[in-house]
């Protein structure tokens, strides 16, 4: 080697050597009271919540590209147990749950995480994210002091955080994720816990700094969050919120932007002027990171949507909706709100805000950095006046119940109150009507018992036996009755009556329907009493329990009951009544057509479909449809408009697009909540209408023609009257500036 190459090589090793350092000294993470520090610059953060499996990974780039370009800095998600280990030490990182694919779309948009591991994540979502196999581990307890949970959730915990690093996604190693969050609202589980739960909390604590993953981790609503873990906030509004130690930042991990939505409540909405204005509240006192949850709340596509009850959509009214599409005003408005912040940034960081008084209800926060920064916030909380105040000998006009950003203590550039876009116009367009030619299969139920494998004296709790492979389980049974007994001649009829833990039953006796029963999110059990034919000799009792979602939240909800549980009574028999609760049930584990994979192309052509007219329909009350459709022209996203159907599920070329139902909205809605003021922080709409009429279908699931959707229904709907819609949005800047998003 000459002199010449020996000192290129010399350089180039410098130079690594250099670079190498200046990674190590610049990629890292740390807080102080102030803000978190990214590469030792504090910084005020504005983070947006997106749930990878809830949208797709076609999808993901867009919407991380929107979220940038409402002044989102943080992608927030959720890791989702349940879905990447679906049996024990069986994992599924492909498709939608490819997280390291999303974490890197995150960086590649030149946004940053924060991923909030759990593993619980409540979220709407399915037994709270964690596998239901975990229930059944022997001695175990969710969430508590326990052996058997901690040390799967330690080796969950790991895997990710091995994952993440070595794909180099944590900001120390010059990846995108700056934050963690290890439980997820555990503070008021550690109350009522007490010495478990404190012993809990500092052990994951613990846990999670020792995997040593050079970012900081925080616990949301968990006020003993032990040091250095931060506790950060959640809720409507975080203004009272302070930090366990003087020397953390205040973080707020879940402004809600609007709610999650169950079958038969309303939908809910967060007026845009009072969300910004808390968030305007939030930072200035001193808050330096806020989380919309959700940003874009997406779809429970399949099985995943939690409660009981939760709804196929989970677009909670966020910024971007369920389709991807950007929501007015609640979009501009943030994004203006978010603008009006960065530009105070340098003087937030920097100073503490002094407050004055600009009336009685009137403030003045003032953030005054050492080089001559100067960021004013002045708040009118009065919910009906407006105000006008002086500040540094100057006018403002302050709507009631609003804050003004004034990035140089001078001009008022934003105001949370004054909104300057205009409500968006959503239509659902029909298309491609006449594409859908129908066929019909009945669910088999001829030869229930015969084909069941299990059989028990009592009746069993559902999850038991299903261990959630299906929504459905059915419980039957036969009872003898005699030709003595006399009501089989006339007089009354006699009734069956059937107790539910939860969360819906489905009654056939001698293979007729008799009727159905549900409970809701709030009343998971449910009764069915209604009238049965009987007659002289054996009589076949079938019920079909089925579960709408798996409870995600409450102490130890993992042991709450599912599923047929008594007492089962046959009533108005001559000779009183009987009672099966004790007899002997066979029980059968979902559907015949889930065995054969009906909804599968494959599958699908396994049986011999009916072409069944209106006029020819068979009376069977379980029946699977199928239909090929071909898919429209164009970009805009689709939905199937269910709204002549009642409830079961609907698959495309074999992806489930969600369990749907057409429950009415009732109880209580038109009307609003407010927050101690005369101003709504949430309002319930849609009395009378389908809670959920439209189901997203993603456009990456489609092929260009015969796409199979095959449809399960439970409750008689009439799939005939299903159409294709395409989404379509308009929008406005009021001020008569055209300007339509998307
Ligand atoms: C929070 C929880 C979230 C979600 C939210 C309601 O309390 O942390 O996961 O369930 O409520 O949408």
């Amino acid at each position: 080697m000459d002199t010449n190459s020996v000192s290129k090589l010399l350089l180039v090793l410098l130079l690594t050597v250099l670079f190498a350092g200046f990674e190590l000294i610049h990629c890292n993470v740390s807080y102080d009271r102030k803000a978190l520090l990214i590469n030792g610059q504090r910084r005020v953060l504005i983070s947006g919540s997106i749930h990878y499996p809830r949208s797709t990974p076609e999808m993901w780039e867009d919407l991380i590209q929107k979220a940038k370009h409402g002044g989102i800095d943080v992608i927030d998600t959720y890791v989702f147990w349940d879905v990447h280990e679906p049996s024990p030490g069986n994992y599924n990182f492909e498709g939608r749950y490819d997280l390291v694919r999303f974490i890197k779309t995150v960086q590649k948009l030149g946004l940053y995480a924060n991923l909030r591991i759990g593993p619980y994540v409540c979220a709407e979502w399915n037994f709270g994210g964690i596998p239901v196999w975990l229930k059944y581990v022997p001695g175990i307890s969710f969430r508590t002091d326990n052996g058997p949970f901690k040390d799967a959730m330690q080796g969950f915990t790991k895997k990710i955080v091995q994952m993440m690093k070595s794909e180099k996604l944590f900001q120390s190693q010059g990846g995108p994720i700056i934050l963690s969050q290890i439980e997820n609202e555990y503070g008021p589980e550690s109350g009522a816990l007490g010495g478990a739960g404190h012993a809990y909390i500092n052990w994951a604590a613990k846990m999670a700094v020792g995997l040593d993953t050079g970012v900081p981790w925080v616990m949301c609503k968990e006020t003993d969050a032990p040091d250095p873990v931060i506790n950060s906030c959640n809720g409507f509004y975080c203004d009272d919120f302070s930090p366990n130690k003087p020397y953390k930042p205040s973080i707020w991990t879940e402004s809600w932007s609007g709610w999650f939505t169950e079958f038969g409540g309303p939908v809910h909405q967060r007026p845009v002027e009072d969300l910004a204005f808390a968030v305007a509240r939030f930072i200035q006192k001193g808050g330096t990171f806020v989380n919309y949850y959700m940003y874009h709340g997406g779809t429970n596509f399949g099985r995943s949507a939690g409660g009981p009850f939760i709804t196929a959509s989970y677009d909670y009214d966020a910024p971007i909706d369920e389709y991807g599409l950007i929501r007015q005003p609640k979009y501009s408005h943030l994004k203006d709100l978010h603008e009006a912040i960065k530009r105070c940034e340098h003087a937030l960081v920097s100073s503490d805000p002094t407050i004055t008084s600009l009336g009685t209800f009137q403030q003045a926060h003032v953030f005054s950095s050492k080089t001559g920064g100067c960021a004013a916030f002045l708040a009118n909380y009065h919910a009906q006046s407006a105000a006008r105040v002086t500040f540094y000998n100057r006018k403002y006009d302050l709507p009631p119940w609003s804050i003004s950003i004034l990035p140089d203590c001078k001009a008022d550039v934003f105001n949370t109150a004054k909104v300057r876009v205009r409500t968006s116009k959503v239509q659902m367009i029909p298309v491609n009507l006449k594409l859908f030619s129908w066929e019909t299969y009945d669910e088999d139920l001829s030869s229930l018992a015969e084909s069941s494998r299990i059989t028990a004296p009592g009746l069993l709790e559902q999850l038991n036996v299903t261990r959630d492979s299906s929504d459905y389980l059915w419980y039957i049974t036969s009872v003898d009755i005699s030709s003595s007994e006399s009501f089989l001649g006339g007089g009354h009829q006699p009734s069956i009556n059937v107790q539910s833990a939860g969360h819906g039953i489905h009654v056939f006796v001698n293979g007729q329907y008799s009727g159905s029963a549900f409970g809701a999110k709030e009343q998971r059990s449910c009764k069915f009493n209604g009238p049965v034919s009987l007659h002289a000799g054996t009589n076949k009792i079938a019920l079909l329990s089925v579960t709408v979602g798996l409870q995600n939240v409450g102490r130890h909800y993992e042991t709450w009951k599912t599923g047929i549980s008594g007492p089962v009574l046959l009533q108005g028999l001559d000779h009183g009544q009987k009672d099966l609760t004790s007899n002997r049930w066979s029980y059968q584990v979902g559907l015949k057509g889930e065995a054969m994979n009906l909804v599968s192309p494959n599958g699908a052509s396994s049986v011999d479909w009916i072409q069944e007219s209106l006029a020819t329909q068979s009376r069977s009350q379980l029946k699977w449809h199928k239909a090929y459709f071909n898919t429209p022209e164009g970009n805009e996203p689709l939905a199937l408009d269910l709204g002549s159907m009642g409830k079961g599920q609907v698959w495309i070329n074999g992806q489930s697009i969600g369990r749907y139902w057409l429950a009415y909205a009732k109880g209580d809605c038109n009307s609003c909540s407010y927050s101690g003021t005369f101003r709504p922080v949430k309002c319930q709409l849609g009395c009378g209408q389908p809670t959920q009429r439209w189901y997203h279908v993603p456009r990456s699931w489609l092929k260009p023609t015969k796409n199979l959707i095959v449809v399960f229904e439970e409750l008689g709907g009439n799939p005939w009257k299903i159409s294709l819609v395409k989404r379509m949005v308009h929008t406005a800047r009021v001020h008569s500036e055209p300007d339509s998003e998307n």
